[in-house]
């Protein structure tokens, strides 16, 4: 058996695709999580360690037996809000936990990793987004992401780590075949609280402001398939074992679309109207955030090939009512 690529995070939302995508391009695969917010049958087959990132005993002895050739991070609290309102949870969940992690991968030699990073770490800025931009994050969350994309030059150079910190823009949709989605508890991300609204399941769904500086006053971000994101990592462990440059990459479409319409596919895709009441902005949302992708493009050679909204929601769409 050759050495597996170890999954962290793995029985969450972008994680199972993740493992997913790796194990049908033939990688070993082995996922490591808590299950504090993932999902048990989300782990499809894979070898599976229960580990939080709290135990280092623990981690230490799955280090030892699984001796893995990669290490993919994606575990980790995921609420800005939540992060806003306790800073120590998300500065122990991601950067304390994301260097216990780096230790236990270089103390046993694993030398290749890829880290879940965000849109998050930038400072609000002009759209397109390139990686150069100036980083300012304006959360907890966002600022703890920034932390361990500082620490990882580090172990670069002390201990030889190739790595690549992958800053996701807005995960979405769900697996084409319909078994692996989006499972949030509670959930805060736009397209299955609109799906859901639509519904009629919830009271309707709330915009965070409708006086923002944009086309139709709403905020505008980049929707990127989840699959897509898991493919963008498949790549990028390949760009590491030929040797790419350790760098941070954006991975999002390029294209922005508005809160309003998104809403406006969740109507095309349901055939439902989605109800809405205006809220007032919320604290630290940038109006616009859009990522520029051209370096995921050329270094990995990604190519996003679910770039459209209506299929991204309407993905989603089909693993809500699979599980309704
Ligand atoms: N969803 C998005 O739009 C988005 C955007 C940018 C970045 N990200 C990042 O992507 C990653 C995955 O996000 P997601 O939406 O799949 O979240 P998720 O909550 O579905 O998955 C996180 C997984 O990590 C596990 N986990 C959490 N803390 C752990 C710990 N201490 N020890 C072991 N396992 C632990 C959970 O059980 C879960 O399976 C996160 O790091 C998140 O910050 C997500």
């Amino acid at each position: 058996m050759s050495e597996p690529v170890l999954v962290v995070g793995g029985a969450g939302y972008i994680g199972s695709h993740v493992a997913r995508a790796l194990a049908e391009a033939g990688h070993e695969v082995a996922v490591l999580d808590d299950f504090s917010t993932g999902h048990r049958d989300a782990t499809q087959g894979h070898a599976v360690v229960e580990c939080a990132l709290e135990d280092e005993a623990a981690l230490d002895a799955a280090f030892a037996r699984l001796r893995p050739q990669a290490v993919v991070h994606l575990a980790g609290r995921i609420e800005v809000g939540e992060s806003v309102r306790d800073p120590g949870l998300y500065f122990a969940s991601i950067a304390a936990n994301s260097n216990r992690l780096l230790d236990a991968a270089c103390r046993h030699g694993t030398r290749r990793f890829v880290f879940s990073s965000t849109a998050a770490v930038y400072a609000p800025g002009d759209a397109p987004l390139p990686e150069n931009a100036p980083l300012g994050p304006a959360s907890p969350y966002g600022q703890a992401k920034a932390m361990v994309e500082a620490m990882l030059p580090h172990f670069a150079r002390a201990h030889g780590l190739a790595w690549v910190a992958l800053r996701y823009f807005n995960a979405a949709g769900a697996h084409p075949d319909g078994s692996l989605g989006e499972r949030h508890d509670p959930e805060t991300h736009l397209i299955p609280l609109a799906l859901r609204a639509a519904q009629g399941r919830t009271g309707g769904l709330t915009l965070n402001g409708d006086d923002w500086p944009t086309r139709d006053g709403t905020c505008v971000r980049d929707f990127i398939h989840v699959c897509d994101l898991a493919d963008a990592h498949r790549l990028a462990l390949d760009y590491l074992v030929h040797g790419g440059e350790s760098r941070a990459l954006n991975l999002g479409t390029g294209h922005g679309h508005t809160v309003r319409e998104v809403l406006d596919a969740v109507a095309r895709v349901t055939g439902l109207p989605v109800p809405v009441t205006v809220g007032p902005r919320r604290a630290g949302d940038s109006p616009v955030l859009v990522a520029d992708p051209a370096a995921a493009r050329e270094l990995l050679g990604w190519r996003p090939r679910f770039a459209d909204l209506d299929t991204i929601v309407a993905h989603a769409r089909a693993f809500e009512r699979g599980r309704a």
